[in-house]
């Protein structure tokens, strides 16, 4: 039988622990995924024992308690605190999520914190997306057209095509999505994942649009499409609530339908 482990430099040890102080009454235990590139040290898991009652209630908001009074070492990205940036997506308890917006009591026992997985780290829970952005920009997500602009207003829709795009547009490109399907981690360099795919479908569903026949085109490809089978973490993980599996759906109906 194969014996498949991980490569000698990727395993992860058992790094520091900080404890709380003795009289603090309401500990939890974070533990929390590091790596130094600079270090050449392999991946270390550290643990912190936070007071909960003199930190906010989101994730997040541990996470800087520990970077501003503990480590400030400790790297990641967030910008907003209030789920609209999409930078503090990261693996909370086992599913990727947005760490603003999750909330400390959810989660049971110590609450594990690792990157975004599968993509390269750049440095603790920071992934490198230079390669999903790449995705992003490739389905050219701006609108499209030939016929000219009028003169003297902008390009209107009917409330009920805008209506279509609920459920699309607010995608915050988190990549909690794209790096939770197994069909992205295997073939990430060649399938476009979720999160490109409702960005993509965003705009073909946009009655404004006039590039749908060239936008199918670009996606019907065995590897940047029909990668999808259909497997729904993408949509099971969204912290925004959307549903990329269904997207892809109507992608794969409109190119069905077109070749009836
Ligand atoms: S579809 Fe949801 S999970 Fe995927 S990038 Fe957009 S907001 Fe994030
Ligand atoms: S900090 Fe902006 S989504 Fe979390």
């Amino acid at each position: 039988m194969a014996e498949i482990k991980l490569p000698e430099n990727s395993r992860i040890s058992t790094g520091k622990t900080f404890n709380a102080a003795d009289n603090a009454k309401n500990k939890r235990r974070f533990v929390i995924y590091r790596w130094e590139p600079d270090s050449g040290a392999n991946p270390r898991r550290d643990t912190f024992e936070i007071d909960l009652d003199s930190c906010g209630p989101m994730v997040l908001d541990a996470l800087l308690m520990i970077k501003n009074e503990v480590d400030p070492t400790l790297s990641l990205r967030r910008s907003c605190r209030e789920g609209i940036c999409g930078s503090c997506a990261m693996n909370i308890d086992g599913t990727n999520t947005l760490a603003c917006t999750k909330s400390i009591e959810e989660v049971k026992g110590d609450v594990k914190i690792y990157p975004l997985p599968h993509m390269p780290v750049v440095k603790d829970l920071i992934p490198d997306l230079s390669r999903f952005y790449a995705q992003y920009a490739s389905v050219k997500p701006w609108l499209q057209a030939i016929s000219a602009t009028p003169p003297d207003r902008e390009r209107l829709q009917s409330k009920e095509d805008r209506a279509k795009l609920d459920g699309l547009y607010e995608c915050i490109l988190c990549a909690s999505c794209s790096t939770s399907c197994p069909s992205y981690w295997w073939n990430g360099d060649r399938y476009l994942g979720p999160a490109a795919l409702l960005q993509a479908y965003r705009w073909i569903a946009d009655s404004r649009d006039e590039f749908t026949g060239e936008r199918l085109d670009e996606l019907e490809d065995p590897f940047r499409l029909y990668r999808c089978h259909t497997i729904m973490n993408c949509t099971n993980t969204c912290p925004k609530g959307l549903n990329p599996g269904k997207a892809i759906g109507e992608i794969k109906k409109l190119i069905a339908s077109r070749v009836l």
